[in-house]
């Protein structure tokens, strides 16, 4: 969800629903804002996208102010309704609150409040904290102190925000566990789940941490704990280019993203190697001594970031010889896993900020064990709270269904695996270096496919009425597999399934039948041949029911020629690294599947950019 508040000379409306566009990537399903205007509030809210709000906005035109805040909600406690939408107020109409995250014990509190006589009108989480704020203003509480004093009496994870009539020039915020950031301007200041809603404004930033509450007015922020304890201000500059944040020109944020993962690629490798073409991670804050430490390597993730991690394993034991466990973070603290001081997890995550992960890490920590966040996005939650990080440099990625976010993330795991191999002395000097060129031969590969990708968009265009696609692939090329069908599911809402060939004829070759689409990611010619040739029988045996092939393959590869309904190439790739190729071509299916069937590419149904609940 996306939340911005603002105090400053603009126009606060303004100013808020720019920002909730900007973070309208987060996925939400309804919108509202209130603004603070002659010792009242003002606030609408709708269910839908923002056009719903600022068509209502049109029609309800709110009083000028500079103090304001907005909200987009994605629903967990209630329906996304008019109702349950954001802000919330109090029974005077005096305070208004957003939030994001869940209060756990708001059924308590509601039923407490509801003793006491307040009536309720809407069914979420949020609304008690506007009743509570109200109370202890009421009772002659100072908003900030309200807050605090609020704060103190809830559960569970939360970023909230809250105006009040009687509190022109003021929005009080807070936070625990839930993402939110502060702007700073020049008579004017931001709060915002991420930079983003607001870089168009200032680049200048300050963290909020773990159970702080803070106030900003036009010209001051002033930060504490939950006990009203001043806390130490850290500022950090975000680098982001503003344009990043925009469309230029192409049609959907992920069309862009696509195209710019060979920049991305490579702005994850720029300053990694040292002059004698060997890797120099220092930036990691991980010793030698704690790398050499290590026996076990376990990764955590959520989503897409999850089939990066699986994609790591196979790099990972192979230059490093430690086993390497991967699983999905909302597993992982559940099962009593095998962690300690020895363990090195490594969780990934593009946000920063997905809470399943966060929980995982937060786990393994509490088990002694080391982790390294591999991140994209500067000073968010979990590399803060990691013993390490590797950020991946890709730049802000705006559309739900994640991209270049993914490819770097795979670079950022090989330059992990490489460089424990390269301190724990299992791969050294050439074979080292070898592996660094093929790296960075990389971006030019990307830049090739995405050259090539025109006959892609006609197939999926002439299958954009197909009701199920599968998707099949081996080795590195199986979590490849498993990355395509998840991107078609959440763009073209299509039954799609990865699986690894292998397992095929132990089950789901009982899906395959006339005409099926099946999408077949072949593993280079080259080294592992075994591996190419049994897939090259699997392709077979799909055709042999009736299925239609699409197959993707290496350059040169003429083994598959005769089995493949449609052939896509790729660039010759070690065969490591050939996800990183072979999964451009699967984007740019979905993406174009899934505006053939006339869905909104950057903003699918139900997902949320960045999950901030468990
Ligand atoms: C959400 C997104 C996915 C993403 C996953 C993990 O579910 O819709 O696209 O892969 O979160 O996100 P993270 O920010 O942790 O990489």
């Amino acid at each position: 969800c996306g939340i911005v508040g603002y105090a400053g000379h603009r126009s606060a409306l303004d100013v808020v629903v720019e920002g909730l566009r900007r973070l309208e990537y987060r996925g939400y399903d309804s919108a509202g804002v209130a603004v603070v205007a002659d010792g009242a509030l003002a606030s609408v809210k709708r269910a839908g996208k923002l056009v719903n709000l600022e068509k209502a906005l049109e029609e309800q035109p709110l009083p000028t102010s500079g103090t304001g805040l907005g909200h987009t909600r994605w629903a967990t406690h209630g329906s996304p309704t008019d109702r349950n939408a954001h802000p919330h107020l109090d029974e005077s109409g005096q305070v208004a609150v957003i939030h994001n995250g869940i209060i756990e014990n708001f059924a308590r509190l509601r039923a407490e409040l509801e003793e006491a006589g307040v009536r309720f009108t809407s069914e979420t989480d949020t609304e008690v904290v506007a009743h509570l704020l109200a109370a202890e203003v009421a009772a002659g509480s100072e908003l900030v102190e309200a807050m605090r004093a609020v704060c103190r009496r809830l559960d569970g994870a939360f970023t909230l925000l809250a105006v009040h009539a009687d509190a022109p020039e003021r929005v009080v915020a807070a936070r625990r566990n839930s993402p939110l950031v502060v702007g700073l301007g020049e008579g004017e200041n931001f709060l915002a789940s991420d930079v983003s809603a607001f870089i168009a404004h200032t680049r200048e930033a300050l963290e909020i941490g773990e159970g702080q509450v803070v106030e900003i007015t036009p010209d001051d922020v002033t930060l504490t704990d939950f006990y009203g304890a001043v806390v130490e201000e850290k500022r950090y500059h975000v680098d982001w280019d503003a344009s990043a944040a925009e469309k230029d020109g192409y049609d959907y944020f992920m069309l862009k993203e696509i195209a710019e993962q060979p920049k991305a690629v490579a702005n994850t490798l720029l300053g990694r190697v040292g002059n004698d073409g060997l890797l120099s991670l220092d930036e990691m804050r991980l010793s030698d001594d704690e790398l050499r430490e290590v026996d076990k390597v376990v990764v955590v993730a959520c989503g897409t970031a999850y089939h990066a991690g699986m994609v790591a394993k196979y790099a990972i034991e192979h230059w490093t010889r430690l086993p390497c466990e991967v699983e999905l973070a909302s597993e992982f603290r559940y099962r009593d896993p095998v962690v300690d001081r020895q363990t090195l997890v490594i969780a990934i995550s593009q946000s920063g900020e997905t809470m399943d992960t966060l929980m995982a890490l937060r786990y393994a920590r509490e088990q002694g064990a080391r982790v390294l966040a591999i991140c994209n996005t500067n000073g968010a939650t979990i590399p803060r709270e990691s013993d390490a990080v590797l950020y991946t440099h890709a730049g802000p990625e705006v559309a739900v269904a994640s991209t270049k976010a993914f490819l770097t993330q795979m670079i950022a795991c090989f330059l992990v695996g490489l460089y424990l191999g390269q301190v724990r002395g299992t791969k050294w000097g050439d074979e080292i270096r070898s592996v660094v060129r093929d790296l960075s031969d990389l971006p030019a590969k990307v830049d090739v496919v995405l050259e090539t990708m025109e006959p892609v968009r006609e197939l999926a265009r002439n299958l954009a009425s197909a009701t199920s696609v599968l998707f099949l692939g081996r080795h590195v090329g199986y979590p490849v597999a498993l990355e395509g069908a998840l991107k078609l599911k959440e763009l073209a809402y299509m039954h799609a399934e990865g699986f690894a060939a292998g397992e095929l004829k132990h089950g789901p070759i009982a899906l395959v039948e006339e005409n099926v689409p099946i999408i077949v990611v072949v593993p280079s010619p080259k080294g592992r041949s075994v591996l190419h040739d049994k897939i090259v029988s699997n392709i077979q045996e799909v055709r042999a029911r009736g299925a239609r092939t699409i197959v993707v393959a290496e350059e040169g590869d003429e083994d598959v020629v005769p089995y493949a309904d449609h052939l896509i190439r790729v660039p010759e790739c070690p065969v490591l690294l050939q996800p990183v190729v072979s999964t451009v071509p699967l984007q740019v299916f979905a993406c174009e599947m899934a505006s053939a069937r006339g869905f909104d590419v950057d903003q699918p149904r139900n997902l949320a950019k960045s999950v901030t609940v468990e």
